[in-house]
């Protein structure tokens, strides 16, 4: 057996961070391949169980991973989406292409008063991202109205027709998508004047309160970010109140190769596999350049970052339509899932939400669903959500790596080969752990400092092969199982095997 490297992580439970809004842990559903129709909605007269239409296998599955909230109807879709094709009849509800994905029709039988059940059933918190790119403020306007208004008005009588009496809560709302691009091919100071202007007429209605999201920036480019914090007039936003919007998105997606070529899901080679370790890890200085800009206007963290799409992004499965987005998931997503969440945990203060890109059938899904049995079958990046569940709202504590392997380089970006977080919530621990080595196991030491520990236990998520990933024919290949924790001093140790994910849990006191 190859002699394991060493790694020594020193970790103070009594200096607490910021808190790891459950919001971090997030989902993303769009109107694109299979994500909607057979993935989230296969209708009423399925033979599959479901609730209104509503898949209950896929709602069992999220409910397990506590998901928090899902944004819905796009993406890019949500810049072409007119919600009043999608209330009242089925059959009367009117028809549309779906330019962006697929080029195939929607007949909308997929709407609000859907989305909303599925939240409901989900016990997740609704993310209705609104239409700037081809809709108007009114349009955007009278949605928050028809899901949010108690009493009498236009929208809330409208609402009673289709047969909801009483108004929806919706916490976070969209301002278009992806200005940039597909949402309008704005510039930045053009789409932050349309974000005010939107942003205005999206109401809060009774007690419902908006958490209105800006459109954000594609990758790093901070101008984006500088723009709208620029139309917040944010200089003062330490003592105003209220701001017009609440937080700002960004996306970014772990990308290896060309955007012609981005790579086959399963099929990479070693040094495919560190690149994407690498970019995985960049998401940190993505992130923090954000950060930064926020900072210089609203040092008192008052505005919100989100980062509404994120995950890995493969060529399409071969044979399957290129519009769809369909891709499978091996133990080298699982690690990417899990290099980002140990960044969002370390960068709480001002990361308040993220949304991976997607939950079923498209990009890095929690959940596959086979089209024709109908089967379905959780990924290896399903298993580092749920692992992680327990820092869900807990308080952050700092995961110092004090000794590691050396870096790695590859392909003239350099990779760290530990990742590690934790956290502490009523009286328990939680330290997540990857070791991004695909030859090398690791001896890890936990320097546990400042309260007493006790009842250790661990989880691994490790396989063979780095492609390993779950289908119908073997939906465990890839799965959690025990991890031997032994006492060592005032710490704890662990060793983990190559490529593999870990979560170490305690009590303290
Ligand atoms: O998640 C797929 C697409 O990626 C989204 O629709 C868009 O916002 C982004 O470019």
């Amino acid at each position: 057996m190859t002699t394991p490297a060493e790694a020594r992580i020193v970790i103070n439970l009594d200096v607490p961070g910021a808190v790891i809004s459950r919001h971090l842990y997030g989902h993303f559903a769009e109107h694109l391949g299979r994500c909607i129709y057979g993935g989230f909605w296969v209708g009423e007269d399925s033979d599959i169980p479901n609730e209104g239409g509503i898949r209950l296998d896929v709602v069992d599955a999220l409910k397990r991973l506590g998901i928090p909230n899902l944004r819905w109807p796009g993406g890019c879709f949500a810049d072409e989406y007119h919600w009043r094709d999608g209330i009242g009849p089925k059959e009367e509800r009117p028809r549309m292409v779906n330019t962006h994905w697929g080029d195939v029709e929607e007949n909308n039988h997929f709407g609000t008063h859907e989305f909303m059940q599925l939240c409901e059933l989900l016990g997740a918190d609704p993310y209705v991202n609104g239409n700037v790119g081809s809709g108007t403020v009114q349009e955007m306007s009278e949605w928050v109205e028809y899901l949010t208004r108690a009493g009498d008005s236009p929208m809330a009588r409208l609402r009673r027709e289709n047969g909801r009496e009483e108004p929806w809560r919706v916490p976070f709302w969209g301002i278009g998508n992806e200005a940039w691009g597909c949402g309008g091919n704005m510039s930045a100071d053009h789409y932050a004047n349309e974000a005010r202007r939107y942003a205005t007429f999206c109401r809060d209605h009774g007690d419902n309160r908006l958490y209105r999201i800006a459109a954000g920036a594609a990758d790093d480019d901070v101008r984006w970010t500088r723009s709208l914090m620029e139309a917040l007039n944010c200089l003062g936003c330490q003592r105003e109140p209220k701001s017009i919007f609440q937080a700002v998105s960004f996306h970014y997606y772990t990308i290896t190769g060309p955007w012609e070529h981005k790579g086959s899901a399963t099929e990479f080679s070693i040094d495919e596999y560190y690149t994407t370790m690498s970019k995985a890890q960049e998401v940190e200085r993505v992130l923090q350049a954000h950060a930064t800009i926020m900072d210089a206007y609203d040092p008192g963290k008052r505005i919100g970052l989100v980062l509404d799409e994120w995950g890995t992004w493969w060529d399409v499965e071969p044979g399957t339509n290129p519009g769809f987005l369909y891709q499978q998931n091996t133990m080298r997503d699982a690690l990417v899932a899990g290099v980002h969440f140990d960044v969002f945990h370390r960068h709480a203060d001002r990361l308040t939400m993220a949304t991976i890109a997607q939950t079923v059938n498209v990009l890095q899904a929690m959940i596959l669903t086979d089209e024709e049995s109908g089967a379905l079958v959780l990924t290896p990046t399903y298993h580092v959500f749920e692992m992680n569940r327990g820092h869900h709202d807990a308080t952050s504590v700092a995961a110092h790596i004090v000794a590691k392997p050396d870096a790695r380089a590859t392909d003239g970006r350099t990779v760290e080969l530990v990742s590690a977080s934790a956290s502490v919530k009523d009286g328990a621990g939680l330290v997540s752990l990857s070791n991004l080595d695909a030859e090398v196991p690791l001896d890890v030491v936990l320097d546990l400092r400042g309260l007493t520990v006790s009842g250790a236990s661990g989880r691994v998520l490790a396989a063979a092969d780095v492609a390993a990933h779950n289908d119908p024919s073997a939906p465990d290949a890839v799965a959690p199982a025990a991890l031997q924790v032994t006492v060592d001093g005032q710490g704890l140790r662990v060793t983990l095997p190559p490529s593999s994910f870990a979560t170490v849990s305690f009590e303290v006191a």
